[in-house]
């Protein structure tokens, strides 16, 4: 593989408009915001949620499509072309994606909020167009790639798991209303695992091989860990769909054994990333990447427990919360809050010839203030899962509010600077 940091030559032609993944940056920060708020009001019915419409539904897609999907379509339409040393074919279409992407998230969550089936189904399909322009370029620039193959091929698996996750979830709003699915919540379990380890999984996997390495300053990573835990990662998806659809509990047992082994791949590229890295304080954003790969583990371990029937209080909500908030959610934050200050000083050069320092474009206090809260909100949420807390709920929902708009006065600063450089 290529040395690190060497893929960012010539990366300023390929630099896109700083408007295009800013917004969704920005945007990925409101509906954090939301999300947090939507689940204190959901708090006295998360722990017994087993699917179907109402707040948690909607807080898990404010959180998921809203900050989750929203962060990484931004980050990879900026970082697949500065990877594949192609530049995007176009740049109109990526803003064509997030005017349906944003309002599309806005009215499928108001409309599972409220058991309102039509603003469900029309954002549904605002969604579905969004997300279909979106991989329609991503796939055109992979399908141009002139190096990286592991990390194009984690692209493409995540597309594969994209176009699957999208077609169960607009299926499943159309069953809500019709009833014609007979395995109803073995789809939607499909769909949250195709759409969580698959979409959000191959492209945090892919994109940290590169990522990685250059916040860390280390050498450039093997091909061979990465190309396994692109396999394992693979074999997981497809034997745990099967398993689940097909009520084979064997195969689900093989699938999870398969996840784990592509998650030891995973970590051991990222410890080897950092023991080799030529950067000592690696600062605030890689507590909460460290963090959330163990919570990669965690949530792998509980789904072992939730297979094996094991008696663990709430143990599918709590599953799901240890997966999306505790790894992906965590994880995103990390990355972000080195991308955003990063990608901004890459475009202040522009405007000024000087890139200014990186430490200059970082509110550090309210990121400080972000982390702490972040961590307190999953504490308090994993412990009112666990003793059936709703009060407990509820002061997680606050913290992790309080945390969420912290990290928004991080991401607005960082627009502002770039907006008016020194
Ligand atoms: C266009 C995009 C999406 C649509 C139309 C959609 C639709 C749905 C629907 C209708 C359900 C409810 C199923 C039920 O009755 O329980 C659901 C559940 C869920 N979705 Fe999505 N979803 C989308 C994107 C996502 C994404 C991006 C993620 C995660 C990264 C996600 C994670 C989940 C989870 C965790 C559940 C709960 C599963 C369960 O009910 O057990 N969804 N989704």
């Amino acid at each position: 593989m290529n040395s690190a940091g060497s893929f960012l030559g010539g990366a300023k032609d390929r630099l896109l408009p700083a408007s295009i993944p800013f917004r969704f940056f920005l945007s990925a920060s409101l509906f954090h915001v939301l999300a947090w708020t939507v689940l204190f009001f959901a708090a006295d019915e998360v722990a017994r949620f087993r699917g179907g419409p109402g707040l948690t539904l909607a807080a898990i897609h404010l959180a998921t499509l809203g900050v989750l999907a929203m962060t990484a379509i931004g980050a990879s339409y900026q970082l697949l072309p500065v990877v594949t040393r192609r530049p995007l074919a176009r740049d109109w279409p990526a803003r064509l994606s997030f005017w349906l992407i944003l309002p599309g998230v806005a009215l499928m969550t108001y409309g599972m909020a409220e058991s309102a089936l039509t603003s469900m189904k029309t954002g549904a399909v605002l969604l579905g167009f969004g997300l279909a322009v979106f991989a329609v370029l991503t796939a055109d620039n992979l399908r141009r790639a002139g190096s990286f193959p592991v990390v194009s091929a984690h692209g493409w698996l995540a597309l594969v798991s994209l176009v699957a996750f999208v077609a169960l979830g607009v299926l499943l709003i159309w069953d809500l209303e019709s009833g014609f699915l007979n395995n109803h919540l073995s789809l939607a379990v499909v769909h949250m695992v195709l759409a969580s380890f698959g979409f959000m999984g191959f492209l945090v996997l892919g994109l940290s091989l590169v990522l990685i390495p250059m916040f860390v300053l280390s050498r450039s990573l093997p091909d061979k860990p990465g190309w396994a835990q692109l396999s394992l990662t693979a074999m997981a998806l497809a034997g745990h769909s099967c398993g689940i659809l097909l009520g084979n509990m064997p195969l689900v047992w093989i699938a999870l054994a398969a996840g784990l082994g592509a998650a030891g791949c995973y970590l051991w590229l990222m410890r080897k990333s950092l023991n080799s890295s030529m950067r000592k304080r690696l600062g605030l954003p890689f507590i909460l990447i460290r963090a959330s790969w163990g919570f990669l583990f965690l949530c792998l371990l509980l789904g072992g427990a939730v297979a094996g029937g094991a008696d663990i209080p709430n143990a599918p909500v709590l599953t799901g919360f240890i997966l999306l908030v505790g790894w992906l959610l965590t994880f995103l934050l990390g990355v972000l809050q080195r991308i955003m200050p990063f990608l901004a000083s890459m475009h202040a050069a522009g405007k000024s010839g000087l890139p200014p320092l990186l430490s200059e474009l970082t509110a550090e206090g309210p990121l400080k203030v972000h982390a702490i809260c972040h961590f307190a909100a999953l504490a308090a949420c994993v412990g009112g899962l666990l003793l059936n807390l709703t009060l407990l709920l509820q002061i997680g929902a606050i913290l992790g509010l309080i945390g969420a708009i912290a990290f928004a006065v991080f991401a607005v600063n960082v627009v502002l600077k770039l907006k008016r450089p020194k």
